[in-house]
């Protein structure tokens, strides 16, 4: 499809559909910046060096709408409270690669404005922007898990810009035609080497506050605005002098155990003879003493005992409560 009809396509289906936006890349190069941003008619020359989670559709905007963005608070879709959407596991297929940058790296992660990018214009009308903002767990290969751990505590200090400040915005009358989205930051200098996790969000949600004029992106936080939409990734860390996990904001992600587990082989229905292995299982797995064993949901679409560890969701899910016999222990 030419990328002018794409275009169109897109500015008619982001009027019709609710509000979205999910990341697109997270190492863009663009040639033409500062000429497009002068002169927005000119198409945009840019390349992807890195990508966000499992994007097994990149390129097919309309499949990605509906299967690789991820909306946080419909609790129909996701009644875990996860931050990630489950899909975007930390697989890279072939064609769209992990980022690999080093500390103090400048990236330019780009999103989707879907028609939300002015205040005066798109859909709906008379709404903020909003912002972008970036969490992380404090240490490598660790996730945040929850919505609830992304609070200020996990904010990537700095890591934070308006939603379509740095965008190149066609304006014919008063349609607009949101070209590119982008968002700039720096990797922060004190991550160690290896993969380090991240998650994007735009923060805009119904009861939207702006930001005071007086705002400073690289320092302030504002909790008014609510975490809405999220796209996980991951960043390849090399060159780094840093030895130690100190991070950006200190913290530790939600308790999660070893997503070994999963790659353990399983026994279904404890059964010692049906053993399984990865996406062959039933999701609820139970660690006990050398052997793993691994159940279907119950017919509530939840683990059947408490204390799984759920492998197709990546959670640890509750404990067992003392009315619930835990399996094997
Ligand atoms: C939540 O998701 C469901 C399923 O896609 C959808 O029907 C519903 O409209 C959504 N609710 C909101 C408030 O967006
Ligand atoms: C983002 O920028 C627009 C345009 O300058 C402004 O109207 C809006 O209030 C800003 N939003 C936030 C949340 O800072």
């Amino acid at each position: 499809m030419k990328s002018f009809q794409l275009a169109s396509l897109i500015s008619l289906l982001a009027a019709s559909a609710s509000a979205h936006s999910w990341l697109e890349c997270v190492d863009t190069q663009v040639s033409n910046y500062d000429a497009a941003k002068a002169n927005p008619s000119l198409d945009v020359q840019q390349t992807c060096n890195g990508y966000p989670r499992n994007k097994v559709s990149n390129g097919d905007w309309i499949q990605e709408s509906q299967t690789y963005l991820w909306d946080l608070n419909n609790v129909s879709l996701n009644p875990d409270g996860l931050a990630c959407r489950p899909s975007q596991t930390n697989t890279y297929p072939a064609g769209v690669p992990m980022t690999t940058a080093r500390p103090g790296q400048n990236l330019r992660l780009r999103h989707w404005g879907n028609g939300h990018s002015r205040y005066d214009m798109g859909s709906p009308l008379h709404k903020d922007p909003g912002v972008v903002r970036l969490y992380h767990a404090g240490k490598k290969e660790t996730d945040l898990k929850l919505k609830s751990d992304l609070v200020e505590q996990n904010w990537v200090r700095g890591a934070q810009a308006n939603f379509s400040a740095d965008a190149i915005i066609q304006i014919t009358g008063n349609q607009m035609n949101e070209k590119a989205n982008y968002f700039d930051w720096t990797v922060p200098s004190n991550l160690e080497d290896g993969r380090q996790s991240f998650i994007w969000v735009w923060a805009w949600g119904p009861a939207v506050t702006s930001n005071s004029a007086n705002f400073n992106p690289a320092t302030d936080y504002n909790n008014a605005l609510l975490n809405s939409w999220t796209t996980c990734f991951d960043i390849m860390i090399v060159g780094s002098s840093a030895t130690t996990s100190a991070d950006t904001a200190g913290s530790s992600g939600s308790s999660t155990p070893s997503t070994d587990t999963c790659s353990k082989t399983c026994l279904k229905g404890g059964m010692a003879q049906y053993p399984c292995t990865g996406s062959d299982c039933p999701p609820c797995w139970y660690v006990s003493g050398g052997t793993t064993n691994c159940f279907e949901y119950g017919k509530d679409g939840t683990c059947p005992f408490g204390g799984a560890y759920d492998c197709k969701k990546n959670i640890q899910t509750r404990g067992a409560t003392r009315f619930e016999r835990t399996p094997f222990e």
